[in-house]
Order: structure tokens, then sequence, then C-alpha cells
């Protein structure tokens, strides 16, 4: 692209975004029934589950004390603790979905064939009709698309630029020697402002690092939406430009695809041009221009398991499978059982279902909503899975070496039994193993995803009121230390011990 081009685009997606932030400001103040102010295309306000619930798993209302106890048990690990012991699970929506009715009626038809399976036949027939790519691979799950990816195409000295890494996505490429860039753009950084698309790519920094790195960048990547920034979408301007910008310099441009579908119902909303498109041809469009993609059929294949990997390259495709048959299985199971392609088959057309997506946002819109009206510092505006509570905004008393969305971790699942996940210096900080010097992360951010067709709104308001009254009093929450760390991934199985409070001062 010339710089003139370039500029263009960026100005045409400046242009619109200020009209589309306005009505987004709107949305975000107006306090609503669930998810009202998402519809407005029927005489009804109130958005509903569009669902019927047919089979119930209770949950157990465990005590503060029991937590408490919990707690020290489990090393302040939320990883570590018992399911069973919490009441509303926000740790991720990663396979924590429920199925439909469709998705267990075709797992019954599951055809366990070895080789050449019919389930097999339907699982590639519907990811070759959303997707578009010539090779579909299977696999487990989306972190084995992430390893057998980057052991196909990275090297060592090879670098890897994404709008944001997921961490497995990093760790498989620099498993190889390769270095993952983050390339977020400009208006990601400020965490409270408004804008429809902050999950996009950096164009410029694509631009810069692809001709600064000739012959090193083995493919550029988007991750859609982007999990690690925020749960931000991606615009498909950005997609085009950053695709146009890869093949201009000869190299792959890829998708993680996991929240494909969100991205595209972000697409419908926020870009007028796209507002009449249906949401399999906005992601049949957004695939067009990518020479291939990783997936973790854990969200928006809306399965428990399961993940596949796309190249339109024949030669590509014969590694990969080369290396899928020495740790995954065969081409057509790839790790999977029959069953399991069944319901991710069925899962991938049920995840673009307009009224799925609709509920999809307006939950997670009506908890963002209620937690900035409460005056909660979160990621704005809301994400398509997720809300992220700005932990280092929130709790300004906490510095850096404590972890404050540790703590807020952890002081969530004592007040309320809520999980969630702390996405910060725990999760992408080092310790050098040497000096035992830390790097922090850019933010202290504390996430709380929500699992597909899982939670209704009583839940959502539960959460809501106990962060709000976790916000009350959020000077006493006391930060925490790392007392064990394992050397890659720490947040999974690290030990934390809480800072004691500070002995009260004798006049
Ligand atoms: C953006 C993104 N990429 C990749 C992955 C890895 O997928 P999996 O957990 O199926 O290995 C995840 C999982 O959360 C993710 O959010």
């Amino acid at each position: 692209m010339t710089t003139t081009r370039l500029w263009r685009t960026v100005t045409t997606a400046r242009l619109w975004r200020t009209v589309t932030t306005a009505r987004l400001w709107r949305d975000l103040t107006t306090t609503a029934p669930f998810g009202a102010t998402l519809r407005g295309d029927t005489a009804m306000k109130t958005i509903i589950e569009p669902f019927r619930i047919k089979m119930v798993e209770p949950i157990r209302m465990t005590t503060v004390a029991e937590r408490e106890e919990i707690l020290a048990h489990a090393g302040y690990n939320l990883f570590r603790i018992p399911a069973d012991t919490i009441v509303i699970d926000l740790l991720t929506d990663s396979g924590t979905g429920a199925m439909s009715a469709e998705q267990w009626a075709a797992m019954m038809r599951g055809d366990e064939s070895y080789a050449g399976s019919t389930s097999w036949q339907r699982f590639e027939s519907a990811v070759k009709d959303i997707f578009g790519f010539r090779h579909v691979i299977p696999t487990h799950q989306g972190r084995a698309a992430e390893r057998i990816l980057a052991a196909t195409l990275c090297g060592p000295g090879d670098v890897v630029p994404n709008n944001t890494h997921f961490d497995t996505t990093r760790a498989n490429i620099e498993a190889t020697g390769a270095t993952a860039l983050d390339l977020p753009c400009r208006e990601s950084a400020d965490l409270a402002a408004v804008h429809p698309f902050k999950g996009d790519i950096d164009l410029e920094a694509v631009e810069r690092v692809l001709e600064e790195n000739s012959g090193k960048v083995p493919f550029v990547m988007i991750t859609v939406t982007n999990n690690g920034g925020g749960g931000q979408p991606v615009s498909m301007a950005n997609i085009r430009a950053a695709a146009e910008i890869a093949h201009r310099h000869g190299v792959r441009f890829y998708l993680d695809a996991c929240r494909f579908a969100e991205n595209a119902f972000f697409i419908q909303k926020r870009t007028p041009e796209y507002a009449e498109t249906s949401l399999i041809d906005i992601a049949r469009e957004m695939f067009s221009l990518a020479d291939g993609c990783t997936m973790s059929a854990k969200k928006d294949g809306m399965a428990n398991i399961g993940g596949f990997l796309c190249t339109n390259d024949a030669a590509v495709a014969r590694h990969e499978e080369e290396l899928l048959i020495l740790t995954e299985g065969f081409p057509t199971y790839g790790g999977l059982a029959g069953r399991d392609l069944e319901a991710i088959a069925v899962g991938l057309y049920e995840a673009l279902d307009p009224e799925y997506q609709q509920y999809r946002h307006a939950s997670t819109g009506y908890l963002g909503k209620h937690l900035t009206a409460g005056s909660v510092p979160i990621v704005q505006p809301p994400g398509g899975h997720a809300i992220y509570i700005d932990a280092g905004a929130m709790l300004p008393h906490i510095p850096k070496e404590q972890y404050a969305g540790q703590a807020l971790a952890i002081e969530l699942f004592r007040h309320g039994g809520i999980r969630s996940v702390e996405i910060g210096s725990v999760m992408f900080g080092k310790r050098d193993p040497e000096t035992g010097a830390e790097t922090y992360a850019a933010h202290e951010l504390l996430r709380l995803a929500i699992p597909r067709r899982v939670y209704t709104k009583s839940h959502v308001d539960y959460v809501v009121e106990a962060i709000l009254e976790v916000y009350e009093r959020r000077e006493e929450v006391r930060g925490v230390e790392i007392v064990t760390q394992p050397e890659a991934l720490r947040h999974f199985s690290s030990t934390f011990r809480p800072i004691a409070a500070p002995a009260p001062v004798c006049a």
C-alpha cells in the first residue's frame, strides 16, 4: 500500500469511528433493561436469553469462611481451586459453554471410524463453508493448532507480529526461537477511551516491522476479537489493510479465529456498509482475506473441546499433517472423537445465529454498563466475551510488584465466590531467573469472561452486586506476593501470599 492509500484508509476509519463512538457512549451510559440499547428494531425493549433451559446443574453456595480456607489451601491461585466450590465461574469462556439440543443430537450420530468418518466429512464441510480455506486440519484445541503452525513456519530469529498474541500463541511461537510481537492500535492504550474497533492492529507498525525484518516474518496474524487486548473487535478495513501490507511484502496473513462470530457481529453493528450483511457473509469475507487461520472451537465453535488449523497452501498443509499424526492423530480426527467433530460442525453455525449474538453481546454489555454506572473502571467499551476491570486504576494503593489484578481476583472469590482471572503482571510479567528482576505488564486487568449460554440475568446481577460491594471498600484490598512460580505460563501454577496489613501507628 502506498503511504497515500494507507493514510486514506486510516482517515476514513477515523471519520466513521467518531460517529460510532458517540453512539457507543450513549449505549454505555443509559441504564436500560437487559441489553435493551442494542435492539431498537422490535416493539420489545428487553432482550431475553434466546433459549429455554432443559437441564440444570446445581450451584453450591459456599460461605466466606469456607472460601477463605479454600483460598489458603490453593495458594491463592484460582486455577487451583475445586470448581464445585465456585458460585459463578467467570474464569474463561473457553470450552465452558452449554451445548444446544441440536449439538447433543448430532453427537449421537458421531461416527468413531479411525479414518474418513462421516463426522469428519460433516466437520470439514462446515469449516470449508464458513472459513473457505482449501485445507482443514482438526486439532484437540487451539494451542495444538498454534504449535503445529509455529513448528511448520517459524524458527530462530523470526518475528511474528499480531495485534496482541494470546498467551499460548506467544508461547508456541517463542518455543521455536522466534519473537512474538504485539502491535495493538494506538487507541487501545487508553483503557477508558471508547472506540468501536480498539482491537485493530497498528498498520504503520506492521509496515515498519516488515520493512525492518525482511525475510524474517513467516506470517502476520490478527486475533479476532483481541482477547489479550480487552476482547475488543477488529474492523474489516483493518483486516483488509493488514492482509494487503503482508501480501505486498510476500508474507502470509493469518487470523486467530477463536471469536470470529463475535467479531462479525461487531462489524455488522459498527460499520454502516455491513449493516445489512449477514454474519456468515461477514465471516466469509474476513477469511477470504487470509491465507490461513488457527481456531479454538471451545469459543465460537460452541463446543467443550476442539480446534482446527486451516491453510490454502498444499505444501504447508502436508507438513502440518505430518506433525499432526505425530502428536494429535490421523488427519480426519486430529485428537477429537467423531462426536466432538459433530458438535463443532453444528456449533459453528449456531455462533452465527443473529439472535444468539444479540443476546451474547447484550449480556456482556449489561455487566459492563452496570459496573460503569457504579464507577468501577473497566476497559471501554465492553468486549464481546468478557469485561475487563482495570484493577490498577481501581486499587491504586497496590504497587505493581503486589499484583492488583490477582489481589482483586482473590477478593472477588472470597467475597462472592466469583472466579475471574488476572490479565496483568502475573500473566504477562516475567522474572529473570538469574537476577530475579521483574518486568511488568502495561496494565493490571481482571477479566470476567462470560461462558456461552450458561448464566442468566440474575447471575449477572449477583456478579454486579458483589463487585460493587468490593468496590465500596476497595482501600481494604491488600496486594499479594509470589511464593513459588514456574518458568513459563506462571499464572497457571504460581502460589501467592497476601501482604499483611500494615500495623496501626501508635500515637
Ligand atoms: C485468542 C485465543 N487464541 C488461542 C487460544 C487457545 O485456545 P485453546 O485454549 O483451545 O488452546 C485462546 C484460548 O483462550 C484464545 O483466547
